[in-house]
C-alpha cells in the first residue's frame, strides 16, 4: 500500500495517466482482491465464536459483502473499459493523432458512475466502522478480523483519492485536449 499518496498527490502530476492507472491496478485493485476473500474468511470464524451474543457482527458481514460483490465488478469495469480507454486518449494526444468515440459518448459518463460507486462503498465502511466502534476489537479474538477491517478501509481512501483527485480530473481535461482530433463516430 502507498501511505504516500494522500500526503503527497503532486507525485503524480508529472508522470503519464497510465503510470498512475499501473499503480492503481497493481496496488489497491491486487489489495482489494486479496482482502475481499480474506476479510470474508476472518468473519465466518468470528461469527461463528461471537455471532450468536453480537447481532451487529452479521450486519457488519453483510455490508462488507455488498462492498465485496459491487467492488469486483466496479473494478473489472475500471480495468477493462475506462482504465484502457484512458490509455489510448493519452496515447492520441502524445502522438498527436485522432481517438475515436468510445461507445460510452465521453469519459465524464463512467467517471460519474465510478464516483457514484466510489461515494456508496464509502458509505457502507462508514457504516462498518461505526458498528464496529471504529474498528475497536471488544476482545483479542476480534483483533485480526478488525485489523484487517481498519486496513481496506485505509486503502479504500487512498484508492478513491486516486482516483476522484488525481486521475479522473486529469483524464477529463486530456478528453477534452483530444476532441479536437475526433474521428467522426461509426454507424
Ligand atoms: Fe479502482
Ligand atoms: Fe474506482
Amino acid at each position: 500500500m502507498d501511505t504516500n499518496l494522500k500526503q503527497s498527490p503532486d507525485i503524480w502530476s508529472g508522470k503519464p495517466l497510465v503510470s498512475l492507472m499501473n499503480h492503481i491496478v497493481t496496488t489497491h485493485h491486487a489489495f482489494c482482491r486479496q482482502e475481499v476473500a480474506r476479510v470474508g474468511s476472518l468473519f465466518k470464524g468470528v461469527i461463528a465464536r461471537h455471532g450468536k451474543d453480537h447481532p451487529e457482527l452479521k450486519r457488519m458481514e453483510a455490508l462488507f459483502s455488498t462492498i465485496a460483490r459491487d467492488l469486483l465488478m466496479h473494478l473489472i469495469r475500471e480495468e477493462q473499459t475506462l482504465f484502457p480507454y484512458i490509455t489510448r486518449v493519452e496515447e492520441a494526444v502524445r502522438q498527436n493523432t485522432a481517438v475515436s468515440w468510445p461507445p460510452f459518448g465521453t469519459v465524464e459518463n463512467p467517471i460519474r458512475m465510478m464516483v457514484l460507486e466510489h461515494d456508496q462503498t464509502g458509505e457502507e465502511l462508514k457504516e462498518i466502522g461505526r458498528l464496529s466502534n471504529d474498528y475497536t476489537p471488544p476482545t483479542e479474538d476480534y483483533a485480526d478480523l478488525y485489523d484487517a477491517l481498519r486496513a481496506f478501509d485505509r486503502d479504500m481512501r487512498e484508492h478513491i483519492h486516486a482516483e476522484d483527485d488525481l486521475l479522473f480530473p486529469r483524464a477529463v481535461a486530456m478528453e477534452e485536449e483530444a476532441c479536437a482530433r475526433r474521428k467522426p463516430a461509426v454507424g
